[in-house]
Parts: structure tokens; C-alpha cells; sequence
């Protein structure tokens, strides 16, 4: 083995990185040690740069809690995260696709009957999001898993505001026809949490912050690939440009705006302008081969 030369580093390193039993990390350290020279060889960092990358992830590592995890905010806007779950879910292009999950899923949200709200007193115009749920064949799934979670119509999460309950919130469960309703109110656009390390480097770029207005919904039945997923508002400002890569275009739905006195999906008489939203999710069977 020769030693070190600014020409032969990189070999140098691969070869000693590959002296690994495990196949997978093998594959995934030689992979990272060349890439990650190839990207040190394209910018020729000064030793003071270097440093200020080492100091950045320090500083990532440091805020993030069992609340708040600033490594996936970076991977989000990266992009890696959506590249990630691109990857892992390729399924046919006639199911629902999947996005990416975000920091604000909450576990063992309350059951929430088809139709009643999951908004409670939150702020915001009354929504109604309904569809069916249904195989390829267009077979409706009855008992089908909706987990759901947004911001209220202020643009606030849960994890954001003081809440004793669960807010903005529900599981649902579509109808034997396939059928949903999910009462909320209209979520907004916000923006990625900007007080820490990824907020101090989007301070240096002109990228927007913000995402599109969305809601989150966790699929889940039985013998069907289950898929995390978002429906985003058509017209949304931020549509073209979400921080994290989100948006995929069938995912994309009308949020038609209705008056007072017009009726909501299950027949009530709305006091108040509301929205509704339709979609019809369409999952994949565990025996369908995934796409190429
Ligand atoms: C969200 O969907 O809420 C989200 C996703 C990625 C980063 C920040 C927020
Ligand atoms: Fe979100």
C-alpha cells in the first residue's frame, strides 16, 4: 500500500473502507467515502470552512431533542428525505403516491366517527375532506385506516400550541362503500422552524421557507402497501416551491369554497362559508409488483 498523495487519497481510503464483511456496509461506506471526497475535491474548502461545516453539524446535533430533530429538517430541505421516500415507495402510478411524513405525526390519535371533527375549537374555516377509498379495480375498501394530522387555520401543529387534547388530530375508518368524511378546518402554509441551525443557513439563501397548505394522511388495511401521504390546496402560493420537495402532482386537490346555507357532505346545513375537498385514494395490494 502506498502512502498518501493528494492524487491517491481517495483510493487509498476506499480500499481501507472495503475491508468490511457486511456487503450492504461495505456498499454504503466505500459509496460515502468517495462521494464525500469527490464533493471535498469539487469545493477545495480552506481549513476555516472546514471547520465551519464541522461546527454547523455540532451544532445541529445539539438541538435536537426527543421533540425537535434538526437532522431531518436538513434532510428535508435537502431533499433527501423526499429522494428517500421516492425510493421506498415505488408503487404503480395508479396509487395514491406517497410524501414525505414531516416532524408533527403524533402516534395513537383519538378515533374520530366518519364525519365528526377532528378540529374542535381550533381556528380556521370549516373543511370537509371526503372520497372513497379503493383498490385498482376501483373495488371500494371499507375498514381502511385514515390516520389524519394538519395545522389549524392559524398554521400551528399540535407540538406548537399549548394543548391538553388532541389537536388537529383523528383516526378515521372509511365505510364498508369505501366512503370517508373528515371534518376539520382549512389548514395553511407555514413555514420549517427557522430558530436553529437550518434556519441560520436558510438566512444565507433567498430559498423560501414556507410549505404549501396540506393535510397528512396515514392509509393503512390490511394486504395493501400502506402509504403516508399529503393532499395539498391547488393555488397555494408555495405550491411551485416547498421547502421539502413535497408536493407530487396527484396530489394536488381543489378546496372548492362554499356559502353559508349550502350543505356540508353529510347534509348540514353550514352556518357559516366552508370548503370541501374530494379525493378518492387508490392503494396498492401487497401482491402487486412495485414499479420498476
Ligand atoms: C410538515 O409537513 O409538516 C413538515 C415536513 C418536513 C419538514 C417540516 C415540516
Ligand atoms: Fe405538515
Amino acid at each position: 500500500m502506498p502512502f498518501s498523495t493528494e492524487e491517491n487519497l481517495t483510493d487509498l481510503a476506499v480500499e481501507r473502507w472495503s475491508n468490511i464483511p457486511d456487503p450492504r456496509l461495505r456498499k454504503i461506506m466505500t459509496s460515502l467515502v468517495k462521494h464525500l471526497h469527490g464533493w471535498v475535491r469539487d469545493i477545495e474548502p480552506t481549513e476555516e470552512e472546514w471547520i465551519a461545516a464541522v461546527n454547523f453539524l455540532t451544532e445541529t446535533g445539539k438541538i435536537c431533542t426527543d421533540k425537535r430533530q434538526e437532522f431531518i429538517l436538513l434532510s428535508d430541505t435537502l431533499g433527501v428525505s423526499m429522494l428517500v421516500d421516492s425510493i421506498n415507495h415505488r408503487l404503480s402510478s395508479k396509487a395514491t403516491p406517497t410524501t414525505v411524513t414531516g416532524p408533527f405525526h403524533i402516534h395513537d390519535s383519538p378515533e374520530i366517527a366518519d364525519g365528526q371533527s377532528m378540529s374542535g375549537d381550533a381556528p380556521g374555516i370549516p373543511c370537509f375532506v371526503e372520497g372513497k377509498v379503493m383498490d385498482f379495480d376501483g373495488k371500494p375498501l371499507g375498514n381502511v385506516m385514515l390516520d389524519v394530522w394538519q395545522t389549524d387555520g392559524e398554521g400551528l401543529y399540535e407540538a406548537q400550541v399549548e394543548a391538553s387534547n388532541a389537536y388537529m388530530r383523528g383516526i378515521y375508518h372509511s365505510k364498508a362503500d369505501g366512503s370517508y368524511v373528515v371534518r376539520t378546518v382549512a389548514p395553511i402554509g407555514y413555514t420549517i422552524p427557522l430558530d436553529g441551525t437550518v434556519g441560520g443557513l436558510f438566512g444565507k439563501t433567498n430559498i423560501s421557507p414556507y410549505r404549501p397548505a396540506h393535510i397528512h394522511f396515514l392509509l393503512d388495511s390490511p394486504g395493501f402497501h400502506r402509504i403516508i401521504t399529503h393532499l395539498f390546496q391547488k393555488g397555494d402560493q408555495y405550491i411551485e416551491t416547498d421547502v421539502v420537495y413535497g408536493v407530487k402532482e396527484p396530489l394536488i386537490v381543489e378546496f372548492v369554497k362554499k356559502k353559508t346555507g349550502e350543505k356540508a357532505p353529510g347534509g348540514e346545513v353550514m352556518t357559516t362559508p366552508f370548503y370541501v375537498v374530494h379525493y378518492d385514494f387508490t392503494l396498492q395490494k401487497l401482491s402487486q409488483a412495485k414499479a420498476a
